[in-house]
């Protein structure tokens, strides 16, 4: 249930890879948006009081069989609509246009012809650039509508119906690629007569004052990794309950050098006590001989609830256990794409609240991570914390290759700070997504004064994206390489060798287990 009363736009999911990226530009732009089946009932839509709607792209073509269909009833509700690209096509042939199919996809970018000055494209360039990823087109606008542009392939490439304000943009006006896009967005926002209230400050307050209503009463357990999800979780817990709120963060012993000083240093400063556990011990000898990696992530993951498990007991009136889920995670398990197939087993607490007996409360499922980073700016966490890079529940766990040891992890967290000072002398470290090194269990020759050597690789991995679900390697400048490897090199013990991964993700994932 939504605690929420912004204004909202409704976005129909038909399937596209953009989807997210609509919700997010429209949000940018001071909008909240939902993102639902395309097959959402109007009558929910209304009961929302959506004041808009965006139609998305989609793989399908609306010919196909068992293709997604739209509720034709959301053309009656009398608020704005905007069809993109399968969503245009939908909105053609529920109003009586016709969709002309075609055998050949145009994608890539196409250069858009203005030829009526109107609507969403007012005002912008003539003769521009637009991002296209299409196979049908419409052939014949629905009565009412009128044309705005068209590209060399696509006659109409852009419609407006002003009467019902209904807008069909063939093109995508979400991605980067349409330098134009974001005023099209903008401008079909105004048609909706949106007040722009989504911005950090009103959504801290909303959700301070949606914490205080539900939950009233009762302690509430809060696993805080040190990453940016769950210290804003916290930090609004404990805005909203006080001393209510019991804050564990649990020592797996796989964490960076000096990660746990920094965290209880941090939530000093918050002016929170972190109830921090020890628990080094049994991690490591759990994983003691094991070299899978599933079997590794499923070893720390059981601890990890067992010794949660055991903390949270000593809680009496615990009735609620906070976590950081954030609005994709939402999205991915309810949305028109289904589950994404397992390829790693992710670490979290899944299944424990019920274990424990425990309500579950997760105040930001309903943002994007960049949302919830501005909320922690808002709450007035520092930008380095809320920049931070997010480094995963198995920690070090997952970035030792073969078993893993106190002795490899010492080494793995002596030369994974040494790239992060690199990185963050250099300036980069908020150019960079994410960066991480790997300790590989393979050894090779070099030599060293005069001696032979023969250690290990550690492997360098940094990334751009705005996602994780794909990401691209990044672009160092050479001579920040060449530091990194010579300071590695010298200053730890057990390596002698360093390379940079160059995979992009897919097919490569960010972490290397
Ligand atoms: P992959 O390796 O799947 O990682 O490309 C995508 C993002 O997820 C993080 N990651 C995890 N985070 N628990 C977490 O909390 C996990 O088990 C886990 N595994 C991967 C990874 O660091 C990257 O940001």
């Amino acid at each position: 249930m939504s605690q929420m009363n912004h204004q909202l736009i409704s976005i129909l999911d038909f399937g596209s890879q953009y989807t997210q990226l609509i919700a997010r530009r429209l949000r940018e732009l001071g909008v909240k948006t939902a993102i639902v089946r395309g097959d959402f009932p109007a009558e929910k839509i209304q009961e929302n009081h959506a004041i808009g709607i965006v139609l998305s792209g989609g793989p399908s073509s609306v010919f196909e069989e068992g293709a997604l269909q739209v509720d034709p009833e959301i053309f009656a509700l009398d608020i704005p609509v905007l069809g993109i690209c399968y969503g245009m096509q939908l909105m053609a042939r529920y109003l009586g246009g016709r969709v002309a199919p075609s055998d050949s996809r145009e994608y890539g970018l196409a250069e858009l012809e203005i030829v009526a000055d109107r609507s969403v494209v007012a005002g912008t360039p003539k003769h521009q650039s637009v991002w296209m990823s299409h196979g049908d087109h419409v052939g014949q606008t629905p009565d009412g509508f009128e044309v705005l542009a068209r590209t060399e392939g696509t006659p109409i490439a852009a419609m407006f119906d002003p009467k019902r304000r209904f807008v069909g943009l063939q093109f995508h006006p979400e991605v980067k690629h349409t330098p134009n896009g974001e005023a099209m967005l903008e401008c079909f926002l105004d048609m909706t007569g949106a007040t722009r209230d989504w911005n950090p400050e009103a959504i801290r307050t909303e959700l301070v004052e949606g914490l205080r209503n539900s939950v009233p009463e009762g302690r509430v357990i809060c696993g805080v990794s040190g990453g940016v999800d769950s210290s804003v979780t916290a930090v609004l817990l404990r805005e909203a309950i006080g001393d209510r709120l019991v804050p564990i963060f649990v020592d797996t012993g796989l964490l960076r050098k000096g990660e746990r000083h920094a965290v209880e240093t941090s939530f000093d400063h918050f002016g929170m006590h972190l109830d921090v556990v020890d628990a080094s011990e049994r991690f490591f000898s759990a994983l003691e001989g094991e070299s899978d990696p599933e079997r590794k992530r499923k070893i720390i993951g059981h601890e990890f609830v067992e010794v949660f498990q055991s903390e949270a007991k000593r809680f009496s009136d615990a009735s609620y256990l906070a976590q950081g889920t954030l609005y994709p995670d939402v999205i991915e398990s309810s949305g028109v794409r289904g589950t994404a197939a397992v390829i790693k087993t992710h670490h979290n607490v899944g299944g424990l609240p019920a274990r424990l007996g425990l309500k579950l409360v997760e105040p930001l499922r309903e943002l994007f991570k960049d949302e919830v980073r501005r909320v922690g700016e808002a709450l007035g966490l520092p930008h380095d914390f809320v920049w931070r890079h997010p480094f995963p529940g198995p920690g070090l766990g997952v970035r030792i290759l073969g078993e893993i040891t106190r002795e490899q992890v010492s080494i793995l967290q002596e030369a994974d700070h040494i790239v992060l000072d690199e990185i963050r002398q250099a300036g980069l470290y908020e150019a960079i997504a994410q960066a991480l090194c790997v300790l590989l269990p393979v050894r090779s020759v070099g030599v060293m004064g005069d001696a032979r050597t023969y250690e290990q690789v550690l492997a360098v991995r940094a990334v751009t994206t705005t996602d994780f679900m794909t990401a691209d390697w990044f672009r160092f400048p050479p001579e920040v390489l060449d530091r990194i490897a010579r300071r590695v090199v010298n200053e730890v013990r057990g390596i002698n060798r360093v390379v940079y991964d160059i995979t992009s993700k897919p097919p490569g994932t960010i972490e290397w287990e």
